[in-house]
């Protein structure tokens, strides 16, 4: 599917307003696509740019006045007489009243001072595109993004990513996507027991003419449904993504699934960081020893400081959870000032097969871990959890923040 919207032509020396305008335009509700950038200045314009843009034929054409308003608008004069129907919108410097009458003589139908408000910038894409016909795109619904993280190696966070992309596509049998951003030594297409043609850095390279299509094209589907987008076979150094390409990919990601579920590494790398700042929820895993608490209590402050919304957006996994241990539940909430949010019981035998015959545990139907990670999924898709929910005691109450009790409760 490719955004229903119209064709624009970008006309800029600036790399960075180019770079905003690819942003914007990235959002499906804006209802334009952009199927051309000139980066040439007005005074090198010739033959070659003029037939690039009666080439694509764009219905829209934004102008970037900056390099030569004067120019600028005799170009846009130019583009009316012989490309007439489509609609000019102009950005640049302050112009003078004489000017700016001449830019709209010349066809400018909107023109926002630089730098400009990305905001106010939208809604003029919008508005033109309205006006062609060719809008009407309503904004989508974002999908929800949650991120899978613990400062400690080995908690569970890739089994619980995995296993929880499966729970919640099962449960709601929306458009899951499940995201490996530990991009040096990723292992959710092992646990998926996949071999995936292409990875997320394969989709930071060719992000620029990112569309649904492409974007099917470097996804992996899992038997389950689920949809993978895998860490590179082998580690990546040189080419690793910045913090900027992943947070522009993750926004771009839930416009076109119900659920992104982010597996990250350990390190608060920039991509974790990215991650966190595009997440509805991070589910911080920790297990129940002194080394993981230990490790939790000091990232914590990190993680908060990461979240727009602080720690309201961290949900507490006790995962290898087993009651009549050394260490509580109430001593690992005290120790970490956070209420648990959900618990998976230890169940080696059970995680450590599937991991092996790359089939989710939560595909085998009975393990304990498979009625805990049911039990978290049911809570995040807002479903009340059944009886089989295991533990779940109190979790539905602190996931949604509100009090829920299971009518004639009986204590045994
Ligand atoms: N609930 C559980 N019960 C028993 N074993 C578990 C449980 N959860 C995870 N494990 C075991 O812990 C090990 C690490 O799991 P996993 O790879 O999911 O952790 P991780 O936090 O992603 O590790 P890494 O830091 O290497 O990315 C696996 O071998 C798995 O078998
Ligand atoms: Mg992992």
């Amino acid at each position: 599917m490719t955004a229903a919207g119209l064709r624009a032509a970008l006309i800029s020396t600036d790399a960075g307003f180019r770079g905003q305008l690819r942003d914007i335009l990235l959002d499906e509700g804006v209802g334009a696509t952009l199927a051309l950038e000139i980066h040439e200045r007005f005074a090198a314009f010739g033959e070659k740019q003029v037939r690039e843009l009666r080439h694509v034929n764009a219905e829209l054409l934004i102008l970037d006045l900056q390099d030569d308003p004067e120019l600028g608008v005799q170009f846009a004069q130019f583009l009316s007489n012989t490309h007439p129907g489509h609609r000019i919108l102009a950005v640049g410097p302050a112009l003078s009243h004489e000017m700016l009458l001449s830019a709209m003589r010349a066809g400018v139908a909107d023109y926002q001072i630089k730098p400009v408000n990305v905001d106010a910038l939208r809604d003029s894409i919008s508005r033109l595109s309205q006006s062609l016909g060719r809008g009407g795109a309503k904004a989508k619904r974002l999908g929800h993004i949650y991120t899978l993280f613990s400062p400690k190696g080995g908690s569970g966070v890739t089994s619980v990513a995995t296993n929880l992309a499966v729970v919640l596509h099962r449960l709601t049998s929306k458009r899951t996507l499940l995201v490996d951003l530990d991009l040096e030594l990723g292992e959710v297409a092992l646990h998926l027991g996949v071999q995936p043609r292409f990875n997320f850095v394969d989709m930071v390279q060719n992000f620029h003419r990112m569309d649904a299509d492409l974007l099917a094209s470097y996804i992996e589907q899992h038997e389950s449904g689920v949809h993978l987008l895998s860490a590179p076979f082998h580690p990546v150094r040189a080419e690793a993504p910045s913090g900027d390409e992943i947070r522009r990919i993750l926004h771009f990601l839930r416009q076109h699934y119900d659920y992104v579920i982010v597996d990250t590494p350990k390190t608060f790398s920039p991509g974790t960081l990215a991650a966190f700042d595009q997440s509805e929820l991070v589910l911080l895993v920790t297990n129940v020893d002194l080394p993981s608490l230990r490790n939790i209590q000091r990232g914590l402050p990190m993680l908060k400081r990461a979240l727009p919304r602080g720690e309201s957006q961290i949900r507490l996994i006790v995962n290898r959870y087993h009651s009549g241990g050394d260490i509580t539940l109430a001593d690992v909430e005290r120790t970490l000032s956070l209420k648990a949010s959900g618990t998976i019981r230890n169940d080696y035998d059970a995680v450590i097969g599937s991991i092996n015959t790359g089939k989710p545990i939560v595909l085998n139907g009975k393990s304990k871990y498979t009625q805990d990670v049911r039990a978290i999924g049911a809570e995040l898709a807002g479903l009340t959890t059944g009886p089989g929910s295991a533990n779940g005691r109190g979790v539905v109450s602190r996931l949604l923040g509100r009090v829920r009790r299971k009518p004639q409760e009986k204590k045994p």
